[in-house]
């Protein structure tokens, strides 16, 4: 199944498609048999491996975002200049996290060129928004530094479609109302999305959004990710609603267990 904030890449693509689950039992029916027919073509194997690869990304985006997580008091810490929080110590760290949360490892003999080519590139944009950051993360005697998790994500995303951008995409969006960043504002395809199905009550928690639909002119498979809200993330995107947080952003309002971002991936054909 593709909810959870891991996929077992091993699940079966049905379950993973994006169901409409208030459809009657007999449209259901048809929609399970054109499936059925589609799994038969040389499609249904390029979405898996689609699905697989932008899991992947997700959960490496992830992982990287709780490895500087981790390392928030760390960096924070005014005290101490070089704190070898580098490149090469948040991919160690975030490849750690990924096998435990996964449960494989991230790089597999059995990747494809293209997997093997789309893993390396985030890797590396990982590994260069660390190193180029050190000056900052090193600085003595500032406490906060606003290299948090979200900042990192972003520069990583940008980064990733600069050098990889041809094949594949990744970035945080979030519902419209809590969009700070202008950068992360959805796209129409993306709001439309969040707002009919995972903003929707019935939307099983976690569960991945995933659609063959063409981005840029290209054919492309798209996937939607949704993220919640964990207690950890109110400091800033809680309450009291427009109170300013420690970022110098007025906070949302949000709760616990909101919808409060989602990751978005492309992956062209
Ligand atoms: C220290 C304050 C802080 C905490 C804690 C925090 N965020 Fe954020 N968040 C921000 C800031 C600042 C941005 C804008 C980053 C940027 O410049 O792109 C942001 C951006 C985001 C975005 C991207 C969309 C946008 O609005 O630009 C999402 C999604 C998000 N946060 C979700 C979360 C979640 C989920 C958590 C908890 C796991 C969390 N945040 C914890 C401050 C925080």
């Amino acid at each position: 199944m593709c909810s959870g904030k891991f996929v077992d890449k091993t699940a079966p693509f049905r379950s993973c498609l994006s169901v409409d689950f208030s459809v009657s039992g007999l449209a259901r029916l048809i929609m399970a048999g054109a499936f059925a027919i589609s799994m038969a073509g040389g499609q249904a194997a390029a979405d898996v491996s689609a699905l697989e690869i932008g899991n992947k990304l997700a959960n490496m985006l992830r992982a990287g975002r709780g490895a500087v997580s981790a390392n928030q008091p760390l960096i924070n810490n005014p005290d101490i200049a070089d704190k070898g929080f580098t490149g090469d110590k948040l991919i160690q760290e975030a490849e750690a996290i990924y096998t435990k949360r996964v449960g494989s490892a991230l790089l597999a003999d059995d990747l494809s060129p293209r997997d093997q080519r789309l893993i390396e590139a985030q890797m590396k944009a990982m590994r260069k928004i660390v190193d180029e950051h050190q000056a900052d993360i090193n600085r003595k005697g500032t406490g906060f530094k606003g290299f948090i998790p979200a900042v990192f994500a972003r520069l990583v995303n940008e980064e990733f479609g600069a050098t990889a951008g041809t094949e594949a995409r990744v970035r945080v969006t979030a519902p419209p109302d809590l969009v700070r960043n202008r950068k992360a504002r959805p796209d129409r395809w993306e709001r439309g999305i969040i707002e009919t199905r995972l903003l929707t009550p019935d939307w099983p928690k976690g569960k991945a959004y995933t659609e063959q639909v063409e981005f840029e002119g290209r054919p492309a498979f798209r996937m939607l990710l949704p993220e919640y809200y964990s207690a950890s993330c109110l400091s800033c995107h809680g309450g009291p609603k427009e109170e300013t947080d420690i970022t110098g952003y007025p906070k949302e309002g949000g709760k616990e267990g909101d919808l409060g971002g989602v990751i978005s991936i492309v992956i062209f054909e």
